[in-house]
């Protein structure tokens, strides 16, 4: 079936949609994006990506493509048009069409938008059963992670890697820490039960997710630590995780060939997966 995706202004055959070549998405990367995850056909944490979003947008001074409560009703007939009830929703915004020029454009250019649905499994993973095995790969990406950016290549890249050290996906490493994953946010848990994640800053993307499920921890009395960790921490704790729009929380159960704890998806990442499918729910637009 093909999709009814949004471009600048209009609802459109997948085939019949069409973007400039002369797009600064295009030419120089120059765009942000967010990903939203639908289930039961509702949207989760809008409000969060639209403020993450916002931000991103700011950062690099990007011109806004439309108000929250048009970004929001877009969202929400591309999921009645395409008849979706479980998947992700991308939305992509970029400093529009303008002549090769390393100058941003003139003040007043329009900014692209483009959203797309994928529908796709979330809850019923075969992974959140198995847990992930991770390969850790050197962090080389810019030093604006927190911004959004369509700048996926060297992540694209660092996954590429971890497939064919027979891996499902990276951690990056940035002088013996650990950054993020390389499309989500890294979590461990200590033998003692302290939920350690990276705090913010320039050197990560703020996860939506992540911020949701360190909320859920501090409900369910998990203690939690925001500070570095290293690749050495992480193969030797009891539990690891990551976080992200399109897979909740997953248990990670290698590094580097290192199992981590008993090799077994951990209670704590178990448990967090659960109450976190079951919040987004209840709080689900
Ligand atoms: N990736 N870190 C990075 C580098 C990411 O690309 C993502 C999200 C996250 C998690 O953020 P959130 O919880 O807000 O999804 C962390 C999305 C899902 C993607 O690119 O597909």
């Amino acid at each position: 079936m093909t999709r009814t995706v949004y471009v600048n202004g209009e609802y459109l055959s997948e085939t019949d949609a069409k973007i400039s070549i002369f797009d600064r998405g295009f030419l120089f990367a120059d765009g942000v994006y967010e990903v939203v995850s639908v289930l039961g056909g509702k949207l989760l944490d809008f409000a969060g990506h639209m403020k993450r979003l916002r931000r991103s947008l700011a950062e690099l001074e990007l011109p806004s493509p439309a108000e929250d409560d048009e970004l929001l009703a877009i969202h929400r007939r591309l999921v009645s048009e395409n008849g979706l009830d479980e998947g992700l929703i991308y939305m992509q915004v970029t400093r529009g069409a303008a002549d090769r020029d390393f100058l941003f454009p003139p003040k007043g250019t329009r900014p692209s938008l483009v959203l797309f649905t994928q529908a796709v499994a979330l809850r019923d993973k075969p992974s959140a059963e198995t847990g992930l095995r991770i390969a850790s790969v050197p962090d080389l990406r810019w030093g604006r992670r927190d911004i959004k950016t369509v700048q996926l290549l060297y992540p694209s890249m660092a996954k590429m890697d971890a497939k064919r050290r027979g891996a499902d996906d990276a951690w990056l490493v940035e002088d013996g820490v650990v950054t993020e994953g390389s499309s989500n946010n890294a979590h461990i848990v200590t033998a003692d039960g302290v939920l350690v994640t990276r705090d913010l800053s320039h050197s990560i993307l703020h996860g939506i997710t992540r911020a949701a499920v360190l909320r859920l921890a501090a409900e369910e009395n998990i203690p939690v630590e925001e500070r570095n960790f290293t690749l050495d921490e992480a193969k030797s704790a009891a539990e690891a995780f990551i976080t992200s729009a399109s897979s909740f929380v997953l248990p990670v159960v290698e590094i580097d060939l290192h199992p981590i704890g008993d090799g077994k998806p951990g209670p704590i990442a178990k448990r967090l997966r659960q109450i976190y499918i079951a919040e987004s729910e209840k709080t689900a637009i």
